[in-house]
């Protein structure tokens, strides 16, 4: 069967869709908004899909934290499209590139654990993380005390492994 949709990184064109997606299910996924200027200076941390007719109707980003961490971001997926698998190989594209990069964990701060658990994530105490990525919490409206999120982290490498 030919697969319906492809998962590539995201290009300097794909901005404005990008961050229609997100602003179109902040509220739903619990989201930050992401503004032009820091799309343009994060593009390299997304990947979207595309689906029939070249249109892209999802994204996500892995952003690169510290030396042993890094983290899932804007996973999105529209919602006439969901369902089919792409919200799942958008996150084996990061994991992959976690891999590629030699990245030990990734994690991901969520509204929807659940999707975050079929793929081995497990829940982590938000307070392991390192204060360096609260940075991008206070541009949301539920910071400091109403945050809904659960942090799911996975394991890549183990650090015997990197030697
Ligand atoms: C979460 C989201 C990206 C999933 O996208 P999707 O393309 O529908 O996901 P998939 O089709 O790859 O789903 C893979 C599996 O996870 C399951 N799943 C999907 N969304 C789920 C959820 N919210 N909770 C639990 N399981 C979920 C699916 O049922 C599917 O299971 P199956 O293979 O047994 O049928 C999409 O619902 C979305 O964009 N939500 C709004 C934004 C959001 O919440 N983003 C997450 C921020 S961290």
């Amino acid at each position: 069967m030919n697969k319906e949709f492809d998962i590539r990184k995201a290009k300097i064109i794909d901005v404005p869709t990008i961050k229609k997606l997100i602003d179109d299910h902040a509220e739903e996924g619990k989201m930050i908004r992401r503004s032009f200027a820091y799309l343009y200076e994060n593009i390299r941390d997304f990947f979207v899909v595309q689906a029939g007719g070249n249109e892209v109707v999802g994204c996500v980003a892995l952003h690169v934290v510290w030396e042993d961490l890094a983290e899932i971001k804007s996973l999105v997926v529209s919602s006439a499209y969901r369902g089919k698998g792409m919200g799942e190989e958008l996150i084996q594209a990061s994991l992959d590139e976690a891999r590629t990069l030699k990245i030990p964990r990734v994690f991901a701060l969520t509204a929807v654990p659940d999707f975050f658990y079929r793929m081995k994530f497990k829940v982590i105490r938000k307070k392991t993380l390192p204060h360096k990525i609260w940075a991008d919490c206070v541009n949301c409206t539920h910071f400091p005390d109403d945050c809904q999120e659960i942090a799911v982290a996975k394991k890549i490498y183990l650090k015997r492994d990197l030697k």
